[in-house]
């Protein structure tokens, strides 16, 4: 059988890239796969079983037996929708945090494997391009700047209802940024063959043209 196409799209914290993975998947008829989803739900799971986070193989443990599901825009954790749930700071925090460890990410890694399906993914998170899917055939690396990403996720989290402080947001946003950018284990970085997107000043629009053409481009190579 034909190998099913994937398109990672990777980079910083609130470059957009849920956002543009999904328009993309949309225009392609595509599948999505929201890997640092998965990390939020294990973060959220210890938090709410009361397992010690600095317990490595604990916090493995967890994510092999976390019961999720995504159905639209719900994202299920034992059956109850907790798409808001996971999208508090704290939640990120944390998930940045474990997302640091080897055994956490090695339990992750066939689940999110298992999203490829025809008749193709767009799969966003910081290792999509170098980790999980290193044959993808588009690779995006999607950056802007930090005060763009900051001035976004604080207007996004007030609509969804949160307080925000952007000095608070940039602060939370430069440390993890330089946790993600600096751990051991698949460390936020553009692959070899990836393509970077700056979006600082582009809208969702023009961003999710560049992607398109990107994707025409790659399929020509083919
Ligand atoms: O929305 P935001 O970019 O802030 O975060 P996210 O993509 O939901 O991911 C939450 C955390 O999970 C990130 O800070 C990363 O440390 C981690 N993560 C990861 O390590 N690898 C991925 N493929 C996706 C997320
Ligand atoms: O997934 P990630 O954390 O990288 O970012 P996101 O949650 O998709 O996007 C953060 C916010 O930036 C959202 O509210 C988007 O509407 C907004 N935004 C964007 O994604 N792309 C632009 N070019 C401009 C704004």
């Amino acid at each position: 059988p034909a190998v099913v196409p994937v398109i990672t799209i990777d980079g910083p914290t609130a470059s957009g890239k849920g956002t543009i993975a999904h328009r993309v998947a949309q225009q392609l008829g595509w599948h999505t796969l929201d890997s640092g989803a998965l990390y939020r739900l294990t973060a959220l799971a210890v938090q709410q079983q009361g397992v010690d986070a600095f317990d490595e193989l604990a916090v493995a443990q967890v994510a092999l037996r976390l019961d999720v599901g995504f159905q639209g825009e719900q994202v299920l954790l034992s059956g109850q929708d907790v798409a808001a749930l996971i999208r508090q700071e704290s939640v990120g925090n944390l998930a940045s945090k474990v997302a640091a460890y080897a055994p956490l990410r090695q339990a992750l890694l066939e689940r999110q494997r298992a999203f490829r399906v025809a008749p193709g993914l767009v799969a966003d998170g910081r290792d999509m391009g170098t980790v999980v899917f290193p044959d993808a055939p588009l690779k995006v690396f999607l950056v802007a700047d930090v005060q763009a990403r900051a001035e976004r996720r604080c207007k996004q989290l007030k609509e969804k209802g949160f307080s925000a402080n952007l000095t608070g947001l940039l602060e939370d946003m430069r440390a993890r940024d330089e946790r993600d950018r600096n751990r051991a284990n698949a460390p936020l970085v553009a692959a070899h063959d990836a393509k970077t997107v700056d979006s600082s000043c582009l809208s969702i629009d023009e961003t999710v043209k560049q992607v398109l053409d990107l994707w025409s481009e790659a399929c020509k190579k083919v």
